[in-house]
């Protein structure tokens, strides 16, 4: 066979979400806002100004953006993060897998529990890592025992876990990324990806709360979710200094262009105005839960811009039902579950009468 793909990747079809042109794309747990026109203008500027230069390379080690990021994290820890703490990519999917580059690899192990994000799985295949996957209660909370025996059976390089979890919105307990550090141990790493982590509810705190007292910790985020920037691709992470020096000997010179650089810069210039929809969006989905549960539908407690609803006989039925009626969710999670992005009150509203209808016809 030509060309002589690796034999593990040979027939596989690449990761990703149908991209389909219709009015109500609620499948990717984007931000339904868009940038004002004043972020907008800024970011303008900034990348011209970048291009004025674009003949050099770009800072290597992104030096005013780490400081930016830290500033920002530093928010939601009463400890605060120092810019040595932050490292960045191009989106968080390549920060988590510089991370499996560095700490993973032939003969190390990386774990985490079902139902999670599909990507994880991916890392490991291409770093040549090897992948366990525990499972979660069927409330799609954590069993802790269970949790540590695996951890400490299988003695994980790196742990990646979701909090809040993706397909599932369920937010990791303080106490459970406390335990899962301890069991890790000095072997390993466990990843919390806060890739939705604005979104959580009152009460629930940040895992950044935990750096100080757990060395081997890492917590991962985004400017693609709450921060409406999915199409800015820039994710990031906080962890001990040694950790981000790690990732810097496996990362490509020059990751992150100019033209991210400056755009994430300004983009953090309007921070408040970026993150103002947060809260209407956290209201959107606790109706949208309430609603669903209305319908007689199970739905799991969500701390996301997402919910994961069911179960369905055949959830491909109503997913098609849902499109042929111009409104795009996901088909994913375990069996007979679905997961529909929060949108605008328009897009929820739209989503409302589609499903109505689709549940209608089937009933
Ligand atoms: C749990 C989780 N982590 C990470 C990502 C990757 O996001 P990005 O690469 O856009 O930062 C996603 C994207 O949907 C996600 O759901």
């Amino acid at each position: 066979m030509f060309p002589p793909i690796r034999e593990e990747l040979r027939g596989l079809e690449p990761y990703g979400a149908p991209q389909l042109d219709v009015p109500v794309q609620l499948n990717v747990n984007e931000n339904p806002y868009g940038p004002s026109p004043a972020c907008i203008a800024d970011i303008a500027t900034s990348v011209a100004h970048a291009a004025t230069t674009l003949n050099r390379y770009p800072d290597r080690e992104f030096i005013e953006l780490r400081a930016g990021l830290a500033t920002y994290l530093s928010r939601d820890t009463p400890h605060g993060i120092v810019p040595a703490q932050v490292w960045a990519a191009n989106g968080s999917n390549e920060v988590m897998l510089q991370l499996l580059q560095a700490f993973g690899g032939p003969g190390r192990t990386a774990l985490s529990f079902a139902p999670t994000y599909s990507m994880y799985p991916e890392y490991a295949r291409d770093t040549v890592t090897a992948w366990v996957q525990g499972r979660r209660a069927d409330d799609f909370s954590l069993d802790l025992d269970a949790a540590r025996e695996l951890v400490e059976r299988e003695r994980p390089s790196v742990v990646l876990l979701p909090s809040p979890n993706n397909p599932t919105g369920t937010a990791l307990p303080p106490e459970a990324v406390a335990m899962l550090c301890d069991a890790v141990g000095e072997s390993g790493l466990l990843v919390v990806d806060e890739a939705y982590g604005e979104f959580r509810r009152a009460g629930t705190p940040s895992a950044l709360e935990l750096l100080p007292e757990h060395r081997n910790l890492v917590v991962s985020r985004t400017m693609s979710k709450a921060f409406a920037g999915a199409g800015l691709r820039l994710g990031y992470l906080a962890a001990d200094p040694a950790i981000c020096d790690a990732i810097r000997v496996v990362r490509l010179p020059y990751h992150l262009s100019s033209v991210t650089q400056a755009t994430a810069l300004a983009a953090l210039r309007h921070t408040d105005e970026l993150l103002g929809q947060v809260d209407r969006l956290r209201a959107e989905r606790d109706r949208t839960v309430e609603w669903l549960r209305g319908q007689g539908l199970a739905v799991a407690d969500s701390d996301a811009n997402f919910c994961l609803f069911g179960t369905f006989a055949d959830r491909h039925a109503v997913w098609q039902g849902l499109l042929d009626r111009g409104v795009l969710i996901r088909e994913v999670g375990p069996d007979g579950w679905l997961r529909v992005s929060i949108g605008t009150t328009e897009e929820m509203t739209a989503f409302r009468d589609a499903l109505t209808q689709v549940l209608a016809e089937q009933s």
